[in-house]
């Protein structure tokens, strides 16, 4: 078998006289985490090959050779049959050495012309590409989930807060429009970083390009590159691609952080306003009365970890001159880690979110008690010909008399509300009811329920539309 063989040569033969130190074997390997790249590292290294024979610097039979190869190690891999060996240091050696022993010479040459460096580049972009265009159809779920839940509750009064005090009341459809536009400007933002990770870097070689007639463009096409890293030391050596994407996953993970903090607030006995299902929530060991909302509180306390990620990746690449330095490999772990986190977190609260259910009459108890309506008793003061600041002050005074009678002010009979204004009639009685007052925010990105309906059907357009631009770009395969 391969390992036993590598025992006793280095990685490199020649130009070495000791082999490595076990320890530093492994430290230096990453086959332990990289070898999730092994199904797009065969990918291209199969496009290398058929552009190679196509510029007749390898034959049709070494071609042959290596596809074949790469057909026994894909499915071997998939099997689990493939014996990864840290004395191969990482998936690229692993792959190569393995074809090597498979089918002989033609292994040999596959290398001709491209470089680890170049080759780890465009490995990661296109694994990168494949879990964008995965997280873009979740975050349709989640996006979808929230149109969904937002139809069913467009007339569903609840306060809304600003410093998490009763402000004016909103419907709960209207706050949950609010995270739908939050994750499709985070869906935007990844289909526009999509664009600059889908960039061919093989064909840089180490860092200067190759002295054989290579022809990129058709490696890029069979690959599904839109373009070219034009710059052979850029190519294999800035990872910005992989930052702009922790970029954007951490300000999914600051929205579904958000999300969170309010599903814990809304979740809690004093709000009371929504229950999620018994399998999102877990008990306590010593509480027998306790449900606690573990799966939104722990994305909150994930989120933290994403940003870590973008931070780690930052730090790594800030001090490294041109070109590659074995510092890149440590773009990896971050960079899974925030893929898998992203991929649980987004499928777990799309399906949550469809489990929630609502508690209508606390979220309505909530908006009464607050005196909600107040900014609708100035409005009607001011359409009464009073200056804005006039009303403020006189509404304040009306709510100071409603909060030392313990009522709110719906609850105020006329006389008692004319002792603040003279200007209050008896049409006053529907401004101060909270169906009055959504109804009366009607216009565009306003809480009537008419506006979030409105809202609702214009979300569903704009999901339609990027679905089809999602689903048809492959589904990456997890390797
Ligand atoms: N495992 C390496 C990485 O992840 C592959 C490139 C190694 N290149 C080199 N010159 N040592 O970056």
């Amino acid at each position: 078998m391969a390992t036993k063989k590598t025992k006793t040569s280095t990685r490199w033969s020649g130009r070495f006289n000791e082999p490595v130190s076990e320890r530093v074997k492994r430290y230096t390997a990453s086959v332990t985490f990289d070898q999730r790249l092994a199904h797009v590292d065969i990918m291209a290294s199969l496009a290398h090959a058929r552009m190679l024979q196509a510029q007749k610097v390898i034959s049709r039979q070494d071609l042959r050779d290596i596809e074949r190869g790469m057909n026994q190690i894909q499915a071997d891999i998939e099997a689990g049959r493939f014996d990864w060996s840290i004395d191969r240091e990482d998936v690229h050696f692993n792959i190569e050495r393995r074809l090597t022993e498979l089918v002989g010479e033609a292994g040999k040459r596959l290398h001709t012309g491209r470089s680890r460096n170049d080759q780890v580049a465009t490995d990661i972009r296109l694994y990168l590409r494949g879990a964008i265009d995965e997280l873009l159809v979740l975050l349709g779920d989640l996006r979808r989930a929230l149109v969904d839940l937002a139809q069913k509750h467009a007339a569903t009064v609840m306060p809304g807060f600003t410093h998490l005090q009763v402000a004016q009341p909103v419907t709960f459809g209207h706050h949950l429009l609010a995270y739908f536009e939050m994750f499709t400007r985070d869906a935007d933002r990844l289909s526009d970083c999509r664009s600059r990770v889908n960039r061919l870097p093989l064909g840089a070689a180490a860092l200067a390009g190759t002295s054989f007639p290579i022809d990129r463009a058709r490696v890029a096409r069979e690959l599904g590159f839109e373009g070219l890293c034009e710059n052979s030391l850029d190519a294999v050596s800035d990872r910005d691609f992989a930052i702009e994407f922790s970029a954007c996953a951490a300000l999914i993970m600051m929205h579904m952080s958000r999300l969170s903090e309010e599903l814990v607030l809304w979740m809690s006995p004093r709000f009371g306003f929504i229950d999620l299902p018994d399998r999102f929530c877990t008990g306590s060991s010593i509480m027998p009365q306790k449900k606690n909302p573990d799966v939104p509180e722990l994305a909150r306390g994930k989120t933290g970890r994403i940003y870590g990620h973008l931070m780690a990746l930052l730090t790594l690449m800030k001090g490294q001159p041109l070109a590659y330095n074995k510092d890149n490999q440590e773009d990896k772990e971050p960079l899974f880690d925030t893929v898998d986190t992203l991929r649980e977190t987004l499928t777990i609260f799309a399906e949550m979110v469809t489990g929630i259910q609502v508690n209508a009459d606390a979220m309505q108890q909530a908006a009464f008690q607050g005196y909600a309506t107040a900014t609708d008793l100035a409005d009607y003061l001011v359409r009464k010909g009073l200056a804005f600041r006039d009303a403020h002050e006189a509404v304040g005074q009306a709510v100071r008399y409603a909060v030392d009678k313990g009522c709110d002010l719906s609850a105020l009979d006329l006389a008692e509300l004319r002792q603040f204004s003279t200007l209050i009639g008896a049409d006053v009685a529907k401004v101060l009811t909270l169906a009055g007052s959504l109804a009366a925010r009607d216009h565009a990105g306003g809480t009537a329920p008419r506006q979030v309906r409105g809202a609702v059907a214009r979300a569903r357009r704009r999901l339609a539309g990027s679905g089809e631009r999602t689903r048809s770009a492959a589904r990456p395969r997890r390797a």
